[in-house]
């Protein structure tokens, strides 16, 4: 007990307590933690000084995250979703990932990744099973920010299915339905063929649900398609491409949609030779993503599989 903290006075006052609080945390071996806490500590006590927090209104507050923890297990994560929706996923991903050297733009990871998809050859159709919906030929290239080809880079794709559900949410779907890993070639080339994407509710049968028609706000985010790019050499992009018209991009209930990560999506009304076994009408995207050198990494999967 040598390192037990003894405050210099007693609280008497509101303005005591973020300084006692402060000097309590002073000890703090790692720096950055330190740094960390006190400006979350500061702010959030100038929020409760600022907003004037009532005892009803703190106990409805403590529920509200209780209840994000409630509303959490293998199928389904409202942390991350709660998150999203109040546009902290978004800054966190644009403090960390700008664009500014020439690197695909990215853009939140979401709720609905889970980790362990399948390895496909290229050309793989990720419908695993029966999925309604227009079908979807989507190719590519992987490449270095200054235009080389990256051999070996790994595609993980997921989407919604046309019926605005991830398989993980919906028992008609199989297991890792719309979800696939794909390799690039020696020419960065990647080829995979799915369904055209469908915009969605995200789910509000939960907290976040509650604050979001308590706020008048639609719970859709646009059509998109999930990707992370990994490559050994290089910083990993988390990011989505998006099939969707302005309004919906506007109106995305998570803020993810950036100009840059818009997919030109063409529809063709007619069988094509160029893409055997595609029934008409289907869509036809491409798409080269590009990336910088850095340390790869991969994101912890909010969720483990699918709905009980
Ligand atoms: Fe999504």
């Amino acid at each position: 007990m040598n390192h037990m903290h003894i405050a210099r006075k007693l609280i008497s006052r509101e303005g005591d307590v973020t300084p006692v609080v402060l000097e309590a945390m002073a000890n703090t071996s790692d720096p950055r933690l330190k740094q960390v806490m006190t400006s979350l500590v500061s702010h959030l006590h100038q929020f409760v000084l600022e907003a004037r927090l009532t005892e009803e209104e703190f106990e409805f507050g403590l529920r509200w995250i209780a209840a994000l923890g409630h509303h959490t297990n293998e199928s389904n994560n409202e942390v991350v979703l709660a998150a999203d929706v109040i546009g902290v996923s978004t800054l966190i991903d644009l403090i960390n990932n700008n664009g500014m050297q020439g690197e695909t733009m990215s853009a939140l990871l979401g709720p609905f990744y889970r980790g362990h998809a399948p390895h496909c050859v290229s050309g793989e159709c990720i419908a695993r099973s029966e999925t309604p919906g227009a079908g979807l030929v989507f190719t590519g290239r992987v490449i270095g920010a200054q235009g080389y080809p990256v051999e070996g880079a790994v595609l993980d794709v997921w989407q919604a299915s046309p019926v605005g559900l991830y398989e993980n949410q919906d028992e008609s779907q199989g297991d890792f339905n719309l979800r696939g890993k794909f390799t690039t070639d020696a020419d960065g080339c990647f080829h995979f063929v799915s369904v055209k994407p469908a915009g969605y509710p995200v789910p509000t049968d939960g907290p976040v649900g509650d604050l979001l028609r308590a706020q008048q706000r639609a719970p859709m985010r646009p059509a998109h398609i999930h990707f992370i790019v990994y490559a050994p050499g290089h910083k990993t992009l988390v990011t989505q491409i998006f099939a969707d018209s302005q309004d919906a991009l506007l109106a995305d209930v998570v803020f993810g949609a950036k100009q840059q990560i818009v997919g030109d999506f063409v529809r063709h009304d007619r069988p094509d030779v160029e893409f055997p076994g595609m029934k008409a009408p289907f869509y036809t995207c491409r798409y080269d993503f590009k990336l910088v050198a850095g340390t790869p990494s991969y994101p912890i999967p909010p969720i483990s599989g699918k709905k009980a």
